[in-house]
């Protein structure tokens, strides 16, 4: 079977699938023939990452992203933002009693030895390193951006931790994307013509300066979340609520196409430069994206209209960019593979990625008929938190849906790369439900492996309680607490659950049952 092939044969009946496990999620069944019973254990063996290679332990780490752990991160657009009024929960800024990462790197590396984590993600921030726009034309980089990066990795790599280095986690520099609403009309970011020459030159000078040290590479995180937030909803900069207009929706889809092409050249940019393979897997980089991918459902599970609206978002948002960047196939109209003669193949995409990073979270309701409907290429409402389904919610409204990260799995599977989970974790102030949430996630995951998918790391987000965007400090991701006015890092309970399947490398049925029942979570804005 080619690799389109696959991808077909297990995404094409994915809306059909959905629909019969919210079916069954909401006590009823259809009665037909019964799927493969559960396994009783999975386990995390050590393997290799490209056929025939020698085999490698599964990475067990934790996220994070830069400006939702340090302070000062000054010279991005998100600065700006924060700095809005109105534009956080509560007023929120990371400056202002936040984890402090990067004058806590001890604590961090000493919390992911302690809890036997083998691998973290975080993301350099091109900002710091790069304040003004004649720094970066100039290359001369702030002297303790460089070094503060420097010490992490040094650190990470005396702890044999493997760093998974992220180069755009939403912030941009404020010279590229301004982050003040004035001029939200004017292009930003990813949208201006130079953008895209400028990060793989950003890519470029990070490999050369970093490659000895690092070996897995995301370029941009969640390509489309950030268009949504930036140009749908307007709750990230540059702010536009363009979801209600036509227009709208043409610019913020365009911006998708834009991060497309900048990641490829990215990828480009990163195999010329990172020639040192830091850890002796056999390879000096590992790139990839880390997309975040949902589970779609109709929102009325006996409408037609809803099935076919939530297939083509499964569809936009699942597959439109990875088919870009794996398969080189370009849809420029996205509209789906029903007239295939808009889909071109594009040799300046195809196979820029060695790997599938996915971000899984939860689920998605889709309707054609109830709620605000977007305008094309969406066509259709969008509901994702707070939904009218009879699963347990995390603090952030989501459903807790483990059955979906082997359905994404799955899905992402058919590109016929290795996967790596970049991010999964659960809003839950309490950690009254974390502990339960890793299990029941990480058994999905190992089944996920025992039918063949080949996902070799899982990160948690997040390491540590940290700054949630426009949602401020409400909702509390982290493994382990901080202190607000020393930063000093505190295990959650829930820790120890995850080290424990760090350390026996499996999950057992067993386990899961003698977990607690999920509690009811706290609100979060
Ligand atoms: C993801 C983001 C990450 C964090 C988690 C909760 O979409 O990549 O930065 O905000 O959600």
């Amino acid at each position: 079977m080619t690799t389109r092939m696959r991808r077909r044969a297990r995404s094409l009946p994915a809306v059909l699938a959905a629909a019969a496990a919210l079916a069954v999620a909401c006590g009823s069944s259809s009665g037909g023939s019964s799927p493969p019973a559960p396994p009783s254990e999975v386990t995390f063996a050590p393997a290799p990452l490209a056929p025939g290679g020698k085999p490698v332990p599964f990475l067990f780490g934790s996220s994070t992203a830069g400006f939702q752990v340090e302070s000062g991160d000054t010279h991005t657009d998100w600065a700006h933002w924060v700095a809005t009024s109105g534009k956080i929960a509560g007023g929120d800024s990371p400056d202002v009693g936040g984890p402090d990462a990067l004058a806590h790197i001890d604590d961090d590396v000493a919390a992911l030895v302690a809890s036997g984590q083998n691998a973290y993600r975080f993301s350099i921030e091109w900002g710091r390193v790069y304040p003004t726009l004649s720094a970066f034309m100039n290359d001369t980089p702030d002297p303790a951006g460089v070094a503060v990066y420097t010490t992490l990795l040094q650190k990470l790599s005396a702890a044999h931790i493997k760093p998974l280095v992220t180069l755009v986690h939403f912030s941009l520099p404020d010279w590229l994307s301004d982050g003040t609403i004035a001029t939200q009309d004017q292009p930003q970011g990813w949208e201006r013509p130079e953008t895209a020459g400028y990060f793989a030159e950003w890519c470029t000078r990070a490999a050369r300066r970093w490659g000895n040290l690092v070996d897995w590479w995301v370029t941009i995180n969640e390509p489309l979340p950030y268009v949504l937030g930036g140009y749908i909803q307007g709750s990230f900069p540059p702010g536009l609520v363009g979801g209600v207009t036509s227009a709208g929706m043409a610019r913020a889809f365009a911006v998708v196409k834009a991060e497309a092409r900048a990641h490829a050249k990215c990828f480009d940019a990163l195999h010329a430069a990172d020639t040192v393979d830091a850890d002796g897997d056999g390879r000096a980089a590992w790139v990839s994206v880390a997309k975040h991918q949902r589970t779609f459902h109709p929102r009325d599970a006996s409408s037609a209209d809803d099935a076919a609206a939530a297939a083509h978002l499964e569809y936009l948002w699942n597959r439109w960019f990875l088919n870009a960047i794996v398969e080189g196939r370009w849809d420029d109209k996205l509209d789906g593979d029903t007239v295939p003669s808009d889909v071109t193949s594009d040799p300046t995409l195809a196979h820029r990625a060695d790997y599938v990073g996915v971000n899984y979270y939860s689920d998605t309701l889709v309707s054609a008929s109830v709620g605000l409907k977007l305008p094309a290429p969406i066509n259709a409402a969008v509901f994702q938190a707070n939904m009218p389904t009879p699963r347990p919610k995390t603090d952030f409204g989501w459903d807790i849906y483990p059955e979906g990260l082997g359905t994404v799995l799955d899905e992402a599977a058919g590109y016929g790369l290795p996967l790596v989970v970049t991010e999964n974790g659960i809003a839950d102030a309490a950690d009254a439900n974390r502990a339960r949430f890793v299990l029941e996630h990480l058994y999905q995951l190992g089944w996920a492996i025992a039918r063949g998918d080949r996902v070799v790391g899982y990160f948690h987000w997040a390491l540590v309680d940290n700054f949630e965007w426009a949602s401020g400090f409400c909702p509390h991701f982290g493994l382990y607490a901080y202190d607000k006015t020393t930063g000093a890092r505190t295990a959650k309970k829930s820790v120890a659950t995850y080290t424990s399947i760090i350390r026996s490398g499996r999950v057992t049925t067993a386990e899961i049952d003698a977990a607690p029942a999920y509690a009811a979570p706290r609100e979060c804005p």
